[in-house]
């Protein structure tokens, strides 16, 4: 996920731009760019202005790279051309360099702030991305998918490509394809590129001009009396105007300072609609909801599937960015899973999926123990690290344990080159984007959907499954974006039975095998950001002691998605109702037995039940959700917590 915003008007562009990217850091951080239309223009005051004399600029690419500087700027080489600015780290390094964009001339812009996905953090792969002679610049959020494809057919094509992003392929596509009418070039670029993008344009020869078109990643566009404007939210324009449309899927737009215009995928022109935003800046940035927790419950099933569809086609899982090869694959005789927190629940979950999907033995491990207990490991073990931020101290420090070893080492990271993102052997990155809120829940979704993808990627490899179970099994994973988005749609009945335990002193979560790692996600979502104490217990395991502790009025949360295990967990409700326990059942449809022992009952849409997990987190995460709303606390930043614990 990325930040775009553009503008084009009456007022200096760059002072805008920057203003802009400030409100969509939320979006991504790791670097930031504009490309400004040079020459003519306006003050900042919005007087008439010659452009400022600009220092010698190091050439963008190769020689700052070279130099090792952490920005870098790309001189016009032409009359009408365009100066780009772009710099590695966050939003300030930027505006230090530009002295807050005054010193960049022109009244048209593109600006972008990054989120890694491909390509680590860098001043080449930072955006704006051009062609190489400049005639085209692009500021792109989403993926292409099929960028590698593009990229190798271009480079034979004599294309010099400068970075490793995926978006420097739009770039070079419509250089390709621009011969005087951009909307027609634009048009034939949707064409050959596949995957999510939202783009701001600029072409050199076209001053004052900005162009726009997306496909599954947000879009605005605003008007006001000093010009037009891009942006992927409203965030970044709200303190010039209120007046946006959302640019329909597919549809390419023009801007001048003065008019908009709307094009579908067939270049005929079409009329769009504003409206006003009435949200504040606060609540814009998080996209309309109340925390940015709520905001990135709601964005799982896009980042599940940002995640998934790219690593599947025609039902096959492709591995190949892990520097695997089949045989590799097939020689893993166990599995060292190592992480902390919730990223520790994912461990637990693939210890159940990977055993049962790939027949390789799984050990699990919290990292701050294993870093400590001069582990045992057999030969062929693959070490896989779980972490979201990359950067968990103990996390990273249990990597080069087992690097010290001689282990190999496969990390499954969410922030770009992190430390043990750089630091594995091989990296299997989600792509949740940025996740804002300390309690994990959008990077925990896709870390499950990783290790279901290595899963099957073993399985195969060690010849355990084949084709046919393989793609039911990806099959399944598509789908799974969606049934999750089925059960935020009846989030209103969490939200009730939430409400009435808020104030609940202690809170019990059982399940059985894999249920039981979703019963450890639920227990930890809710202690962290209720402050309420939980446990989560094996549930054939209660007997054994702490089943003492039920008394009546306890509420006691069982999960239950596995049919060989159904009854059994019906059992253990059955053993803590009849002690006074308050039980509410989270099942999949179907499971309507549940309803004769639960006091409470939310179902979940059926699923391969190896894939279980990723649908009953959903509830379990709301329910954290409400119960700390209900008792009117900082949802998005709990007392004592931090998003990346990099401290032992
Ligand atoms: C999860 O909600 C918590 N914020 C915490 O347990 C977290 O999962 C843990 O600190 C690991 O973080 P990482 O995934 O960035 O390594």
């Amino acid at each position: 996920m990325c930040g775009i915003v553009g503008f084009t008007g009456r007022l200096q562009a760059a002072p805008i731009l920057l203003d802009g990217l400030e409100k969509l850091e939320y979006r991504g951080y790791d670097s930031a760019g504009i490309a400004v239309a040079a020459g003519g223009g306006a003050r900042p005051d919005g007087t008439a202005e010659g452009g400022d004399a600009r220092p010698d600029s190091t050439a963008e690419g190769g020689d700052a790279q070279a130099a090792g500087s952490a920005a870098a700027f790309a001189r016009p080489d032409s009359e009408s051309a365009i100066e780009i600015v772009k710099a590695k780290g966050r939003l300030k390094v930027l505006r230090e360099m530009t002295d807050d964009g005054r010193s960049v001339p022109g009244t048209c812009g593109i600006g972008h702030t990054r989120w890694a996905t491909h390509g680590e953090p860098s001043v080449v792969n930072s955006h704006p991305h051009c062609a190489k002679n400049k005639r085209v610049a692009v500021v792109h959020n989403g993926i292409i998918e099929n960028y590698q494809d593009i990229r190798a057919r271009l480079t034979k094509e004599g294309f010099t490509f400068l970075s490793e992003t995926d978006t420097e392929a739009a770039a070079h596509l419509l250089d390709k394809y621009y011969s005087g009418d951009p909307v027609e070039a634009i048009g034939k670029m949707m064409f050959r590129i596949r995957g999510s993008y939202a783009l701001g344009i600029l072409f050199a020869d076209r001053p004052g001009e900005i162009y726009a078109v997306r496909k599954d990643s947000p879009l605005i566009v605003g008007r006001s009396e000093e010009g037009n404007f891009i942006a992927s939210d409203a965030p970044a324009i709200l303190r010039y105007t209120r007046d946006v449309c959302f640019i329909p899927n597919l549809e390419i737009v023009k801007l001048t300072g003065t008019e908009i215009h709307f094009y579908n995928v067939d270049q005929e022109e079409v009329e769009e609609t504003f409206s006003q935003v009435s949200w504040d800046t606060e609540a814009a940035e998080k996209g309309g909801f109340a925390h940015f927790m709520l905001k990135e419950i709601y964005e799982q099933p896009k980042a599940v599937r940002d995640t998934v569809s790219p690593r599947i086609s025609e039902g096959h899982v492709n591995l190949e960015e892990l520097g695997m090869s089949q045989e590799e694959l097939a020689k893993i005789s166990r599995i060292q899973m190592v992480a902390c927190g919730s990223a520790y629940h994912v461990c637990m979950t693939a210890k159940y999926m990977v055993e049962q999907t790939a027949r390789v033995p799984v050990d699990v491990d919290l990292a701050s123990e294993f870093r400590y207990r001069n582990p045992v490991m057999e030969k062929d073990t693959l070490v896989v690290v779980v972490s979201q931020s990359g950067e968990t101290a103990d996390s990273l420090a249990a990597l080069r344990e087992a690097k010290k070893l001689g282990y190999r080492v496969l990390g499954i990271v969410n922030v770009v080159g992190s430390s043990i993102a750089r630091e594995a052997d091989s990296v299997f990155y989600t792509w949740a984007g940025p996740e804002i809120s300390v309690a994990t829940t959008k990077a925990y979704s896709t870390q499950l959907a990783a290790v279901y993808l290595l899963a099957i990627g073993l399985g195969r490899a060690k010849g355990v499954i084949g084709e046919a179970a393989e793609k039911e099994m990806t099959a399944e994973l598509m789908r799974l974006p969606e049934k999750i988005e089925r059960i935020l749609e009846e989030k209103e009945r969490i939200q009730w039975f939430a409400n009435k335990f808020s104030y609940s002193r202690d809170i019990f979560f059982i399940g059985r095998g894999l249920d039981y790692a979703s019963s450890l996600e639920g227990s930890l979502k809710l202690k962290e950001i209720s402050y309420i104490h939980s446990e989560a217990y094996a549930a054939g395991e209660l007997k054994h002691g702490t089943i003492s502790l039920i008394e009546d009025g306890i509420l006691v949360v069982g999960v239950a998605t596995q049919s060989g295990l159904f009854e059994k967990l019906i059992s253990n409700m059955v053993e803590v109702k009849s002690r006074g326990a308050y039980v509410l059942g989270v099942t999949s449809y179907g499971y309507y037995s549940m309803e004769d022992v639960a006091n409470y009952t939310v179902y979940v849409p059926k699923t391969m039940e190896c894939f279980a997990a990723s649908l009953t987190v959903v509830p379990l995460q709301l329910l954290a959700y409400y119960m700390a709303l209900g008792k009117g606390l900082d949802v998005d930043k709990p007392r004592n917590l931090a998003k990346s614990v990099t401290v032992e």
